[in-house]
């Protein structure tokens, strides 16, 4: 696809068929995740790819509306072991980049997804550390829901221009 069409394309999508994502797919996403920008490239992401059934089941409840039915999760952690405190905050920005070229590599490979958040919610947070074992320096940004699409969302351009200013 073209950029500017895997641009609009791009729409949540909570309803899958049963197709699994292949192999092929999940590494394809994970080097799309991997090329985003990253403060001073310290690149403090973790992909924690969620295949088990039983922990798709648990990863539903984690949050108030991740309760969506995919064959694949990929859950994106911050982990902010040994940073210097001046920079461990951006991992925030850097997860948020990784995880929209999750998104549009997806679109652009006829996946659907769609990006649960998880912090800042304390309780949340706490919900996915405990399904995912994670320490208290792996920060979980959100859960992203990952499968073929049973349902189309249209492509859409919500542009705006009360939203520019040209300085
Ligand atoms: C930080 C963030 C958190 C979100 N959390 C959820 C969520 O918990 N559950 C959900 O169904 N969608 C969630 N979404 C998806 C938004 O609802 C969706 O992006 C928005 O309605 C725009 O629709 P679109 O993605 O189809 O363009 C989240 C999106 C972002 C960026």
């Amino acid at each position: 696809m073209e950029l500017n069409e895997v641009l609009l394309a791009r729409r949540s999508v909570r309803k899958y068929t049963e197709e699994i994502v292949s192999d092929d797919m999940i590494a394809q996403l994970m080097h799309a995740a991997m090329s985003g920008p990253s403060a001073c490239n310290i690149r403090p992401w973790e992909f924690h790819v969620i295949k088990d059934a039983e922990k798709l089941t648990q990863l539903r409840s984690a949050t108030r509306y991740s309760n969506i039915t995919a064959p694949l999760a990929i859950v994106v952690v911050g982990n902010i072991t040994g940073l210097p405190r001046v920079l461990a905050p951006y991992w925030i920005q850097d997860c948020s980049a990784a995880t929209e070229n999750i998104l549009l590599k997806a679109t652009d490979l006829g996946l659907g997804t769609v990006w649960c958040g998880v912090y800042p919610q304390e309780q949340e947070i706490q919900n996915v550390s405990t399904i995912l074992g994670l320490s208290d320096k792996q920060i979980p940004l959100n859960i992203i829901h990952v499968g073929h699409p049973a349902e189309n969302p249209q492509a859409r351009d919500q542009y705006d221009s009360s939203k520019v200013f040209i300085h």
